[in-house]
């Protein structure tokens, strides 16, 4: 999607060596925009730990250009396989809640095997890695088109009026590859002219939706509104919120969504009011082993100064300012569980369906066991 009036996806290739991957350090927006060089598997554990990339579909993707690094330094190691399951566990290790980082591992570890020599296994690897970047920006791509039908139809019922559309957190572009995945529809229906506008809840602790998804929505001309995550009832209660549209780190085959901590209330909130909720997803972000979301879901704890500290711009440079008592102790939930009855639907790269397995298998009848 565009930065600037130019398009940019999050991660790829460096064009002039195939042993660089580059993407966009998440850490600096809306302020500096900075592009980050990864050689090495370490480099890319670190990018992914450390949140210079985020959200589902752009893990998923950082790991399989990790694995695809991987590949390279597994030729200068006295053990190429062993080098490889290294690699993987270390990746693996390093956010808990987005199936997509296990489901990009797994598939480079697949493919990799296939390959008998160490030439072999790097173009596989490589190809790999291409494809997921490839299939991400492809499956959000659909998503928009999926969901734009939702929008058109709330915007046929109230000519000349905006349709308002809540989001939390960011399920943008931002989060994948390309597109977003709750953003395509919008990302669709701005383009076809159609009135929109997007209340941005901010995202404490880490502000994603108000460093990202509104930095997202401006540099494309798209009409929104940041609001504190407590002012999503609110809004949603005095008929300001015509569809809510979030993203998912992880949805079991049966419903129930993980998604970033506060989407949970939201979801309470439109359900009370009878809004639609509708999660958008690619279909790498269905963990096809769980059946109990509250129960199986992994849900990251990050570090407590996140929610102590405030996090901005300042004279130039990233600044922490504290915002509660020292000797408080806080505690800090990256994600929450928002169980499949307040769901209205999933929006899929194959088509909305609803929030249960029978509805889910129909749409991917290849994962019926
Ligand atoms: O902690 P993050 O920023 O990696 O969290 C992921 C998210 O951005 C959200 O939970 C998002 O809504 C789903 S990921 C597309």
């Amino acid at each position: 999607m565009k930065v600037g009036g130019k398009h940019f996806r999050t991660i790829w290739r460096e064009p002039n060596d195939e042993r660089v991957v580059q993407l966009i350090d998440q850490r600096f927006l809306p302020h500096d925009f900075v592009i980050e060089e990864v050689r090495s598997v370490e480099q890319m554990a670190t990018a992914i730990r450390e949140m210079h990339v985020r959200g589902a579909g752009l893990i998923g993707a950082s790991a399989g250009y990790g694995m695809y690094l991987a590949t390279l330094e597994a030729t200068r190691r006295d053990s190429f396989d062993e080098h490889i399951a290294r690699a993987a566990a270390q990746l693996r290790a390093t956010r808990p809640t987005a199936v997509n980082l296990a489901w990009a591992i797994d598939r480079q570890l697949q493919n990799i095997a296939a390959g008998k020599t160490a030439d072999e296994k790097i173009a596989l690897a490589l190809r790999t890695a291409d494809l997921i970047a490839d299939e991400d920006a492809e499956h959000c791509k659909m998503i928009g088109q999926h969901g734009l039908a939702l929008i058109e139809q709330i915007a046929e019922t109230r000519p000349n009026k905006p349709v308002n559309v809540l989001t939390h957190c960011n399920a943008g572009w931002l989060a994948f590859v390309d597109y977003g995945s709750a953003t395509a529809p919008i990302y669709a229906g701005h383009e076809r002219g159609l009135p929109l506008h997007v209340w941005v809840t901010e995202t404490r602790p880490r502000n994603q939706g108000s460093k990202l998804t509104a930095w997202e929505l401006g540099q494309h001309g798209v009409s929104h509104t940041v609001i504190a995550d407590s002012a999503a009832g609110h809004l949603i209660q005095r008929g300001e919120v015509d569809l809510v549209i979030v993203g998912t780190d992880r949805t079991t085959y049966t419903g129930d969504v993980a998604n970033k901590i506060g989407t949970y209330l939201e979801a309470l909130a439109a359900k009370a009011n009878d809004v639609p909720f509708y999660v958008a997803l690619p279909s790498s972000s269905i963990d096809w082993k769980m059946r109990d979301g509250l129960k199986e879901i992994p849900i990251e704890q990050r570090v407590a100064e996140e929610i102590k500290d405030a996090n901005g711009w300042f004279d130039g440079q990233q600044i922490a300012v504290r915002i509660a008592p020292e000797d408080s102790p806080a505690v800090n939930y990256g994600f929450d569980v928002t169980p499949r009855e307040l769901v209205t639907g999933l929006i899929t790269e194959r088509g909305i369906c609803e929030a249960n397995e029978k509805s889910i298998r129909s749409l991917f009848p290849e994962h019926t066991p």
